[in-house]
């Protein structure tokens, strides 16, 4: 039994949800993301708009990405090894692997809704912003992930829980700066995949709350494989 309240796939009062965010904070971030908000606070601007959170969901793939990656190649050097490998050890890899997949394509979702949005207002994407930069960051992003997760799987669920609180409080601030977004109707065909809203407010509040769910799973992992508590 969780100690966390998880939302995806349930019906909830989006905007009871994102008056619980607001009413929080933000989890504290350690100097490596505080130097990626910093890039691209520099590169794409203050503002929360709608292409600075493309950018954002590109590189959120890529830890769940790196969790996949390596959990599969742990269970080829367990299989691939001298001694039998033992049910304990697969099931670790494996419950990365349901996570990672699970939380990879949710965050796909969002990247691909929000491309549509851009898509459908005529916003122009820029060469190096939207095309070079992007690929350099998830690079970086996932080579560092890769790396923790191979040295020490919970520095990498460690960050995650802050990168994704991040996440979710820029999705709900995001809200809070744009008033205008209450009467934003929007729709796209990629709601074929996601729960469908009204309007770009309640969007940016469900993903929101999504991006909690993918705090409270990391978090909850750091716990359960180092039996520390998780230090906000
Ligand atoms: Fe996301
Ligand atoms: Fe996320």
């Amino acid at each position: 039994m969780s100690k966390f309240e998880y939302t995806i796939g349930k019906e909830v009062n989006l905007k009871e949800e994102w008056k619980k965010t607001l009413q929080g904070k933000e989890l504290h971030s350690n100097f490596i993301l505080r130097f990626m908000y910093l890039a691209m606070d520099i590169i794409y601007g203050k503002g929360r708009e709608i292409d600075k959170f493309l950018v954002i969901e590109i590189l959120a793939r890529y830890p769940y990405w790196a969790w996949e990656t390596g959990s599969y190649l742990r269970l080829t050097r367990q299989y691939a090894g001298p001694e039998y490998t033992k049910k304990s050890n697969f099931e670790d890899a494996w419950h990365h692997i349901d996570i990672a997949r699970k939380s990879q394509d949710n965050e796909q979702w969002h990247m691909c809704i929000l491309e549509d949005l851009m898509r459908q207002r005529g916003m122009k994407r820029n060469f190096l912003m939207h095309f070079i930069l992007p690929r350099f960051l998830a690079f970086g992003y996932y080579f560092l992930t890769r790396i923790m997760y191979r040295i020490q799987p919970s520095w990498s669920f460690d960050m995650n829980t802050r990168f994704e609180s991040h996440a979710e409080w820029e999705y709900a601030k995001a809200v809070e700066d744009h008033p205008q977004w209450e009467e934003e109707e929007i729709d796209t065909e990629y709601f074929e995949y996601y729960p469908n809203v009204k309007t770009l407010a309640d969007l940016f509040r469900r993903i929101s709350l999504d991006e909690r769910d993918h705090k409270f799973e990391s978090w909850e992992e750091y716990e359960r494989i180092t039996g520390r508590e998780f230090k906000p």
